[in-house]
C-alpha cells in the first residue's frame, strides 16, 4: 500500500474529470475560469501558447476548438496527462517539470498555468521559468482555486480519514492561495492585476456530492489502494444521505472560487 501521492492523482486524468464535471454541472453562479482566462489572454489566434500543468488537454482542446492557428503546446508531469492529450487531434503536450521548462527563452506569446501552481514545490522558481519562457511584449495567466474551496464538504472526508490515521500529505495540499499569491508574482512581473471570482457548489440530492466527494480523496489523505478506501466511502455516503434526509427540501452548498493572475511581461 502506498499513500496518495501528486503523480498518483494525476497519473489519470479520471478523478480531475469528475471533479470538473461537478463545476460544470453544480455550480450556482456557474463563475468559467476558462472563459476568464481567455478573456485575460486577449488572444488574436495566431499566437504562440505554453499550457504548463496541462492535465487532460482541456484547455488546448478548447483553443483549438475556436479555431485558434498559433502553435500551441502542452507539458505535465505526469505522463499519463500527456497520452491522454495526445489523443486529442491537433494537440500536442511532452512531459516536464514547471521548475525547469523544456524551452527556449522568449519562446511563447503566451504561457498560462491554470490550477497547478500549488502543485510544485518551488513555486517561485516556477514563475521565472513562466516569464523566461514569454516574449516580451507577452503575457503569463496564471489560475488558482481559492485555498478554502470546498472546505465544507472535505471536513466530513477529512473526518472519516482521521479515524483510520488518514491525513492530507503535503504534496496535494494548496499551498500557493490568495494569500501567498500576490507577494509570489511581485517577485517576479513588475505588475500584475488579480481578479477573484467567488461561487459555491450546490447540490439538491446525495450521489453527485459523493461522486464529487470521493474525487477529492487524494486530498484528504485517502489513497486509491488504500485499505480503508471503501469503508470511508461507505461512512461518507451515509452521512451526505443522512444531512439530506435530516433537512428535506435545502440543498448542501459549499464555497468555493478562484484568482486569475494576469502578469504582462514587459516589452
Ligand atoms: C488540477 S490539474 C489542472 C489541469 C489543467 N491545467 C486544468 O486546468 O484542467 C494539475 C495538473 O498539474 C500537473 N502538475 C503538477 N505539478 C507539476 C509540475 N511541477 N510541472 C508540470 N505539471 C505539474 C499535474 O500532473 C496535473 O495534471
Amino acid at each position: 500500500m502506498t499513500g496518495p501521492t501528486l503523480s498518483s492523482e494525476y497519473g489519470s486524468p479520471d478523478a480531475l474529470r469528475v471533479r470538473m464535471a461537478t463545476h460544470d454541472n453544480y455550480s450556482e453562479r456557474r463563475e468559467d475560469p476558462t472563459a476568464a482566462v481567455l478573456k485575460a489572454l486577449r488572444l488574436n489566434g495566431e499566437e504562440t501558447l505554453a499550457d504548463i500543468g496541462c492535465g487532460d488537454g482541456r484547455f488546448l482542446a478548447h483553443l483549438l476548438e475556436r479555431g485558434h492557428r498559433g502553435r500551441i503546446v502542452g507539458l505535465d508531469t505526469s505522463p499519463g496527462m500527456v497520452a491522454t492529450v495526445s489523443r486529442i487531434p491537433g494537440a500536442a503536450a511532452i512531459v516536464g517539470d514547471a521548475e525547469q521548462l523544456p524551452f527556449a527563452t522568449a519562446e511563447f506569446d503566451r504561457t498560462t498555468a491554470r490550477h497547478m501552481l500549488y502543485h510544485v514545490p518551488d513555486p517561485l522558481r516556477a514563475l521565472h521559468e513562466f516569464r523566461r519562457i514569454t516574449k516580451p511584449g507577452g503575457a503569463v495567466v496564471v489560475a488558482i482555486n481559492l485555498t478554502e474551496s470546498y472546505a465544507r464538504t472535505q471536513a466530513v472526508i477529512l473526518e472519516r480519514a482521521r479515524a483510520y490515521g488518514l491525513a492530507p500529505i503535503g504534496e496535494l495540499a494548496f499551498t500557493v492561495g490568495p494569500r501567498t499569491l500576490p507577494g509570489l508574482l511581485r517577485q517576479v512581473f513588475p505588475y500584475t492585476r488579480i481578479e477573484r471570482f467567488d461561487d459555491a457548489l450546490v447540490f439538491d440530492t446525495p450521489a453527485p456530492l459523493i461522486d464529487f466527494a470521493e474525487a477529492m480523496f487524494s486530498f484528504c489523505g485517502i489513497a486509491a489502494d488504500s485499505p480503508h478506501r471503501a469503508a470511508i466511502l461507505e461512512q461518507i455516503t451515509e452521512d451526505f444521505e443522512a444531512w439530506f434526509a435530516a433537512n428535506p427540501g435545502q440543498r448542501w452548498r459549499d464555497p468555493k472560487g478562484f484568482l486569475i493572475a494576469t502578469a504582462p511581461v514587459p516589452g
